[in-house]
């Protein structure tokens, strides 16, 4: 059994090897929208009231009782501290109250990890491009167990955050990642050209695969007021569908660069950005030109939820590593190149 707890979706997965039994998710989203942002004591909160819930709501999807668990698995961080030691508390107590061993895992490991579910094991090395509403960075996944590591990240605003804010910008509801993505179908890609972050040649020298989305925003903000300005009205779709191909572009490119340059040859999309239409569409285009296979977990578990520390959970347990002491502490700013809490501190 998989919990997470890190924002502000509560989720309970349930796995056997990679085969997805349960995934219960209980969302507080609708309590954030009208604040644009997810408060992080609210999250606590509406977490607390429905981590009994959720798990049960899982073990029933799965036709199952807490006897029959083999390991628990929780998000041990990065993420919101008061949201994650709501899961972590609860992970502790059904851990000692079931007598199973438990694993304290990293969330960005667990969205790299739940393709499992759906494409079976993981050919390693792969380069992993963790697209969330905190990180945006590319992984080097020698081994999911225990070796991941960060060849480049976001210098400044994840690539989750920069959909959030435009989508703020257009004036389109909280989170705005889905709107974006609704909204750039009906619209044209090519209707501005906004800057690609770290791509100049000079960039490209210090920050090879890093990332910059704070510029992009900058960038749209000004072409939203310019035209507001002259008493034009903004064309949501397009200037969506134009912001939406900046990011796509750099993270598809600098995704492709990286695998090229290691020698590996497939990438994995994760984390809630992996969702995205458009960024699934351009990489599978790219990926096939450079050879490269490309595997991405269907939208719905690409965004936060628990299965995908069931996942990472299983995955350990069948590599053999330790589960984690008891007493480890959440942390909100766990390091991503840590995949789970050793047996001890
Ligand atoms: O992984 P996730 O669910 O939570 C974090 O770990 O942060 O990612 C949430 C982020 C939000 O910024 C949301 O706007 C974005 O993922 N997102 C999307 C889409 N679905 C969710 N961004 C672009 N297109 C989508 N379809
Ligand atoms: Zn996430």
């Amino acid at each position: 059994m998989g919990i997470e707890t890190s924002c502000d979706e509560t989720g309970v997965g349930i796995v056997r090897g990679t085969e997805l039994l349960a995934d219960a998710v209980a969302s507080s989203v609708d309590e954030h929208a009208r604040f644009g942002g997810v408060v992080p004591e609210v999250a606590s909160r509406a977490h607390l009231e429905a981590m009994v819930p959720t798990v049960q709501r899982a073990l029933d999807d799965a036709d199952l009782t807490l006897a029959d668990l083999d390991g628990i698995a929780v998000t041990a961080g990065p993420g919101l501290a008061g949201a994650l030691m709501v899961g972590v508390g609860a992970a502790k107590a059904y851990s000692i109250a079931t007598g199973v061993p438990l694993y304290g895992v990293n969330h960005l490991s667990a969205h790299i990890a739940v393709d499992t579910l759906e494409n079976g094991p993981i050919p390693e090395p792969a380069i992993g491009l963790l697209v969330s509403g905190g990180h945006s960075s590319i992984m080097m996944v020698e081994d999911l167990a225990g070796k991941v590591t960060q060849l480049g990240a976001s210098i400044d605003d994840a690539a989750g955050e920069a959909f959030d804010k435009v989508a703020r910008l257009l004036g389109l509801p909280f989170p705005g990642g889905p709107y974006i993505d609704r909204a750039a179908k009906e619209g044209d890609r090519a209707y501005v050209r906004f800057p690609r972050g770290l791509t100049a040649a000079k960039d490209m020298e210090r920050h090879r695969y890093d990332f910059s989305f704070s510029g992009l925003k900058t960038a749209v903000a000004r072409w939203i007021e310019a035209r507001r300005a002259e008493g034009e009205d903004v064309p949501v779709n397009d200037v969506a569908a134009a912001f939406q191909e900046a990011v796509c572009d750099v993270l598809t490119r600098k995704a492709i660069l990286a695998a090229k340059e290691h020698g590996v040859d497939t990438i994995l999309l994760g984390g809630g950005v992996a969702a995205n239409s458009r960024l699934r569409t351009l990489a599978a285009e790219r990926a096939e030109e450079a050879g490269i296979t490309l595997r991405h977990p269907r939208p719905k578990l690409c965004t936060d939820n628990g299965a995908m520390v069931a996942a990472l959970g299983s995955h350990l347990v069948a590599a053999g590593v330790a589960p984690s002491r008891i007493d480890f502490p959440a942390n909100s700013s766990m390091d991503i190149e840590v995949v789970s809490l050793a047996d001890r501190l």
